[in-house]
């Protein structure tokens, strides 16, 4: 029987798929524009925003921890101390909005985590708040048990943000073993003539599921499982919006240039790894190219 560690089991809880699906439907609601959620997803830097943006916060309040629990602290630390979590909850809110962003188009089991995840992360900044509030008003012990609170919470919020990425392959690059694990050598992809003009589909590249396209007289071959969570792209729609074709995944929409597998819009961030193709006798055979982002074809 499979062993589950207590944060494996989240994933697990079905009863948070409905207050998980309003938050989604919240979000989607409120994060419109396309240029808008590339920006936060991450697409401009190659992987994901949210964990880089996170470290501030963390950074912040942990150091406002050790701040208040330095012994025989004066004026002079307790302004420290506050400035410190003023700076981590200024910082905090950026990292929610793309942290947000990524968890509307995470698959369910994703989705319950990330839900519970955001909830520590809320409490934590509750408590900091309350924190500030009590040693504004003079109640400093209360303050300081506050922004420990906080930091406790904090700590369990990035521990649940690390299985996200790392157990739950949220915003990693589902697509960066393929230059690692094709054939390094040109491979067969059948008869030209069979290829339907304008239109994808599905081959093997040895082990890797390819996308292959014949579009007015040129050849292309990609990686066929979406960079962002391993979609079918061969059943993806095609648009051509500055000439070249483009792709858009048929799981949660992300587009990537044919051409070069760069993404044009996220929420994937990473490129779709592209073949080398030439024709020998009529046939079609693609060689992978090992660096991303070079174009396919020739
Ligand atoms: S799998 Fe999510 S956009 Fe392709």
């Amino acid at each position: 029987m499979r062993s589950l560690s207590a944060i494996d089991r989240i994933a697990e809880w079905t009863w948070l798929d409905k207050p998980a699906g309003m938050l989604r439907d919240a979000v989607s609601r409120t994060l419109r524009g396309r240029r808008l959620k590339d920006a936060l997803h991450g697409v401009w830097l190659g992987h994901p925003v949210h964990p880089a943006v996170a470290q501030a916060p963390m950074g912040a309040f942990a150091c406002a921890g050790v701040v208040d629990a330095l012994p025989g602290r004066g004026v002079g630390e307790r302004r420290v101390s506050q400035l410190l979590i003023k700076l981590g909850l200024l910082a905090g809110v950026p990292a929610a909005v793309a942290g947000a962003a990524d968890f509307a188009q995470g698959h369910e089991e994703q989705q319950r985590t990330g839900l519970v995840h955001a909830l520590a992360n809320t409490a934590a900044l509750t408590s900091y708040l309350l924190s500030l509030r009590w040693r504004a008003t003079g109640r400093e012990p209360a303050g300081i048990a506050a922004g420990w609170t906080g930091l406790g919470l904090t700590v369990a919020g990035g521990i649940l943000g690390g299985h996200l990425s790392f157990h739950q392959a949220t915003g990693v690059n589902h697509a960066d073993a393929v230059p690692h694990i094709a054939p390094d050598e040109w491979t067969d992809l059948g008869e030209v003539a069979d290829l339907p003009e304008g239109s994808p589909t599905r081959r093997m590249a040895g082990e890797v599921p390819v996308f292959v396209l014949r579009d007015r007289g040129e050849l292309y071959v990609l990686a066929d499982r979406c960079a962002h969570a391993s979609g079918p792209l061969n059943q993806g729609s095609l648009a051509w919006p500055d000439g070249s074709p483009c792709v858009e995944c048929p799981w949660h929409g992300s587009v990537f240039r044919v051409a070069d597998g760069e993404v044009v819009h996220g929420p994937a961030t990473a490129p779709q790894p592209t073949f080398h193709t030439r024709v020998v006798a009529g046939r079609l055979q693609a060689l992978v190219r090992r660096i991303p982002g070079v174009p396919a074809g020739g």
